[in-house]
């Protein structure tokens, strides 16, 4: 859950959010798709289950998705469960019983609709699993998502940049530290955060073991940095757990903090500025994050968050209609990767897109030449 601070914002930038079609790979009638029972799309509905509202991601996740479906001719029951677990599963049962001919499912619990999942096959619906690995449970057709393991990796060396590690080339500048550093961690629940975990651990280990870093705090374990629920609160409270035992003696520098997502960040950043830290003084950390959420650019322009890594929601729902059309037309989607996604039953056929580093050097390119935000939005 996004600070209500930035509620404001999100819905003024929900609201003010363009979504062009140009990426949409329907004929943009009703009708004009066959699916493999011959059906023409407009009578074959497409259930879209999506986490919550209060992530700015979701909602355009959801908007893309069905938009581009309604666009390809299918009709669209889009809901959003509001984090809760139960009710993503109930919303994901009547999709099923309302003749849903395919689930998208962006989960909350990745591994708790094993059930929703068995009824799926049972009625010969198709199942895609969307942004979040399905897990647990052989009934999961597809998988559309980004590399995650390379946003780990991204977040990773743009905390070294921040810090001056790497250049902005991301060559090593000659500086060696050391400089003190916590890990945050995303919700043990989505396996994407052990994705990003182990992408980002990938490079800073390495460093941590040469003590370039030194994690002041000792937990640089998953299971000790992971924040349930990708709950900004409870890394508020954490990063004031930590301030409180290292920092707020004023006897160790705090020059940096890898934060998987955007909302983490806020609860660090708001931790931070009521334990007397000020952004633009040499004290700052260097922050990172993800998803570019609207309030989260704005934190780059002011300085208080350093990076976050931009996954294009138009794209990704792109995908997962394409793979929506092929499996209603019987043909095999295009996937990228068969490697990489194994959900304890099977390895899941995915589409990995590529995610982007975004600093307030490159905001502009990235998000508004790009018609991703109006240059209104980021005021
Ligand atoms: C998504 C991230 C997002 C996080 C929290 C992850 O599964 O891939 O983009 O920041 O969930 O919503």
């Amino acid at each position: 859950m996004r600070f209500p601070l930035k509620k404001v914002a999100v819905v003024a930038a929900v609201a003010a959010f363009a979504i062009p079609l140009s990426a949409c790979s329907g004929s943009g009638r009703a009708g004009t798709h066959s699916g493999a029972s011959g059906d023409p799309a407009g009578s074959q509905l497409v259930g879209v289950a999506m986490p919550t509202k209060v992530d700015q991601r979701w909602i355009q996740d959801g908007d893309n998705v069905k938009k581009q479906l309604e666009a390809a001719g299918y009709k669209v029951d889009l809901e959003y469960a509001n984090n809760d677990i139960p009710t993503q599963g109930q919303q994901l049962e009547t999709m099923i019983t309302k003749g849903a001919k395919v689930l998208i499912v962006a989960s909350i619990d990745g591994g708790a609709l094993g059930q929703q999942l068995d009824d799926a096959k049972a009625a010969g619906v198709k199942v895609i699993a969307y942004d979040r690995l399905l897990t647990g449970d052989e009934n999961v057709d597809y998988y559309a998502t980004f590399d995650n393991f390379k946003v780990g990796v991204q977040q990773a060396n743009s905390l070294l940049t921040g810090l001056g590690y790497l250049d902005a080339s991301g060559n090593k500048t000659g500086k060696t530290g050391p400089w003190h550093v916590e890990l945050f961690a995303g919700s043990p629940d989505d396996n994407n955060a052990t994705f990003f975990f182990n992408g980002a651990m990938s490079v800073l280990k390495p460093l941590i073991d040469a003590g370039t870093l030194v994690v002041t705090s000792g937990q640089t374990a998953f299971n000790q940095t992971a924040i349930q629920g990708w709950d900004p609160a409870t890394a508020k409270k954490r990063m004031d757990d930590l301030v409180a035992k290292s920092y707020a003696d004023g006897k160790t520098k705090l020059d940096g903090v890898l934060s998987p997502y955007d909302g983490l960040s806020d609860g660090i950043i708001a931790s931070l500025t009521a334990g007397g830290f000020k952004v633009g003084d040499a004290g700052w950390p260097v922050i990172t994050g993800q998803d570019a959420e609207v309030a989260s650019v704005k934190q780059l322009i002011a300085g208080s968050q350093y990076s976050t890594i931009f996954k294009d929601t138009r794209d990704l729902a792109k995908e997962a209609v394409s793979m929506t059309e092929a499996v209603l037309k019987g043909t095999t989607p295009e996937i990228n990767d068969t490697k990489s996604y194994d959900n304890g039953k099977k390895v899941v056929p995915t589409f990995l897109l590529q995610p982007v580093v975004v600093t307030k050097d490159n905001y502009q390119k990235a998000l508004i030449d790009s018609g991703y935000y109006t240059p209104d939005q980021l005021k």
